[in-house]
């Protein structure tokens, strides 16, 4: 996590820097700093908490001169977030500032060889080894002491390098983490994500791992890890700054939800030609679909409640065996893949370290990847075989929106497409799902439509402690993902549990008042769902209940009901959540909650 941001131009460094910074704060928000160059040397500023602490210190950066310069945000990894941890981190000498994101695993075997050289450490931080080594190996050339020092170093990096003898350069080094290179003219930049860039340049070069980045106002030079120069294709993206910006909403996360109709269009609408799905950026022959005999689907979080969407509907549709495994799980339990095996990859940001090291793990193995990705050049998109990007445009609150549903969008037209192509859908049935996945825009909307009054249900519910999510089948898919926006927006203590579990242990928390939202979409299992409203209505809960419009049996159970329209019962999912993020966005609001930037989350999690 972490964000860094580099400049150098010949305006002043520092605002720059600064409004660099404020567009990356979604990924880590514990503390910021900035760092110029100017003719008297390095000055720099640092401020624990938000980047406003920092801005207010600088004055917005004017009260930093200099024309390059280097700024971080921080997700605190090692040691406090405190002034002394906040990047930048200054040599002994002053000569060097320099940012980091990611882990140095090696920090604390190259951290006693200096003290042996009586080098002192003003913070706790892995970090600050990486800029005393650049001090000792610098001798006038910093190319040379650049590649010394990342040649010593293990784990994950992406640095960003000021150097007080070097006026109007900054250097950029990536290993594992995501770097960026802005291309300007007459002013070059880079950062972690090209939101932070894009408000001054569309121009972007992704660097590769083992990538350092040498910039002056007029060049940009790439070289290897071995310091050999490479040539570098420049990427023009398409989407303009007002993309990152709330636009009228008071939250990102508001905004993103009631754009979803639209990132869904874009996500299907380019793949639905003349009523086929056609993935053009999948590229699995016959042959090779002949091959695939397992569909293994991994990913974290919101993206993992996604791909276990995917679960259910390719496995109902293609008749393969489909699992589901959080990325930090599958890679430390020598899973059972191999060349038939086709694992989907699904992650917003295309940058998860968990994602990405059981990916390669899998790859490893032999296993063909197939990424579904948000983030264009991402690592994951990268690494893969193939990508379905989901084209949901840049997604900056920190709890994903219309990140999971263009997610849940791909997967159900995925499972239609390998169906198809699989011989287990005849032409009338293909045809009625393609016409149905084409419908997802207008449904969405729909789904925000229909519920006007999520705001006073959440004036209602929003002082209890502990809320119960249950639900069968997709629908305790979608509960998954309803706890989760609710217990990492709003702090509350919430649970997902597939409802035919509750009374083999989960019932006996049940007690009076205890909020219950049930979610009986999936009509094959509502007859079930209600038995299991019913017992927790016996024991005292409130239900609040989600239900296809026009249902009125749930009347007779529930004390509030959600309706969501009707769509093919496999495509639940994505109507069924649009209410629940709206309930925990307006939770978290009736609780005074920071909603685009939860405690303790950051949005990109780049380490382990
Ligand atoms: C929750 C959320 C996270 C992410 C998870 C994976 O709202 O955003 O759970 O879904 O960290 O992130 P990506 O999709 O970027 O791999």
């Amino acid at each position: 996590m972490c964000g860094i941001v580099g400049f150098t131009g010949s305006q002043q460094a520092a605002p720059i820097l600064l409004d660099g910074l404020k567009k990356l704060e979604y990924r880590g928000y514990d503390s910021a700093g900035i760092a110029a160059l100017c003719d008297s040397g390095i000055h720099m500023e640092k401020a624990s908490g938000k980047i406003k602490n920092l801005d207010a210190k600088i004055d917005g950066g004017k009260a930093l001169e200099g024309n390059c310069g280097i700024g971080h945000t921080r997700w605190a990894t090692h040691g406090a977030p405190t002034d002394e941890n906040a990047h930048p981190h200054l040599s002994n000498g002053g000569d060097f500032a320099l940012v980091h994101n990611g882990i140095i695993e090696n920090y604390a075997a190259l951290r006693e060889e200096l003290i042996a050289k009586g080098v002192t450490f003003k913070s706790e931080t892995d970090t600050e080894v990486v800029v005393q080594l650049l001090e000792q190996y610098y001798d006038g050339d910093l190319k040379a002491a650049v590649l010394k020092t990342v040649g010593r170093l293990e784990g994950a990096y992406a640095l960003g390098i000021l150097c007080a003898h070097e006026p109007g350069r900054v250097i950029a080094a990536r290993q594992a983490a995501p770097l960026i290179v802005g291309v300007g003219v007459g002013e070059n930049y880079f950062g972690s994500d090209v939101t932070a860039m894009v408000a001054h340049t569309k121009n972007f070069i992704y660097l590769e791992d083992g990538e350092i980045a040498d910039l002056t106002p007029d060049k940009v030079t790439i070289y290897t890890d071995l310091g050999e120069e490479v040539e570098k294709p420049i990427t023009r993206i398409t989407w303009d700054v007002a993309a990152a910006e709330k636009g009228g909403y008071d939250h990102f996360m508001l905004k993103e939800i009631m754009e979803q109709p639209n990132a869904i269009k874009s996500t299907i609408e380019p793949r639905i030609q003349n009523g086929e799905i056609v993935l053009d950026d999948f590229h699995l022959t016959d042959e090779d679909l002949k091959q695939i005999n397992k569909i293994m689907i991994t990913a974290c979080g919101s993206a993992f409640y996604a791909g276990s969407v995917g679960k259910y509907v390719i496995e109902r549709l293609c008749r393969i065996p489909v699992e589901a495994d959080l990325a930090s799980e599958l890679r430390y339990r020598d899973p059972l893949v191999d060349e038939h095996t086709l694992l989907v990859v699904v992650s917003q940001s295309g940058e998860t370290a968990d994602t990405i090291a059981a990916m390669k793990e899998c790859k490893a193995r032999g296993a063909r990847i197939l990424a579904i990705v948000n983030v264009v050049g991402s690592t994951i998109a990268r690494l893969a075989d193939d990508v379905i990007y989901t084209w949901a445009g840049p997604e900056i609150a920190v709890a994903t929106t219309k990140g999971y549903t263009t997610q849940v969008a791909v997967m159900d037209m995925l499972a239609v497409y390998l169906a198809r192509r699989l011989g287990r859908l005849d032409d009338a049935e293909y045809a009625r799902l393609v016409d149905e996945i084409q419908q997802f825009p207008s449904l969405v909307q729909r789904a925000i439509d229909l519920n006007p009054n999520i705001q006073g249900l959440a004036k209602k519910y929003y002082n209890h402690n502990n809320i119960f999510f249950i639900g069968r089948n997709l629908d305790y898919a979608a509960c998954m993902e309803g706890s989760l926006k609710l217990k990492e927006i709003s702090y509350l203590h919430s649970e997902a549990y597939a409802a035919g579990e509750l009374k083999h242990g989960t019932i006996a928390l049940i007690e009076e008042d205890r909020p219950v939202i049930a979610l009986a979409c999936y009509e094959a299992l509502f007859d079930k769902m209600m038995s299991n409203i019913k017992e927790v209505k016996a024991r005292g809960a409130q239900v609040l209940a989600v239900v296809l419009e026009g249902n009125r049996q749930i009347f007779a159970e529930a004390d509030d009901v959600i309706f969501i329209p009707k769509t093919e019962p496999m495509f639940n999912s994505l109507p069924e959540i649009i209410p629940l993020q709206l309930f925990a966005y307006y939770v978290a609001r009736e609780n005074g909650c920071d909603i685009d930037k939860p405690k303790n989350l950051a949005k990109s999690v780049t380490v382990e």
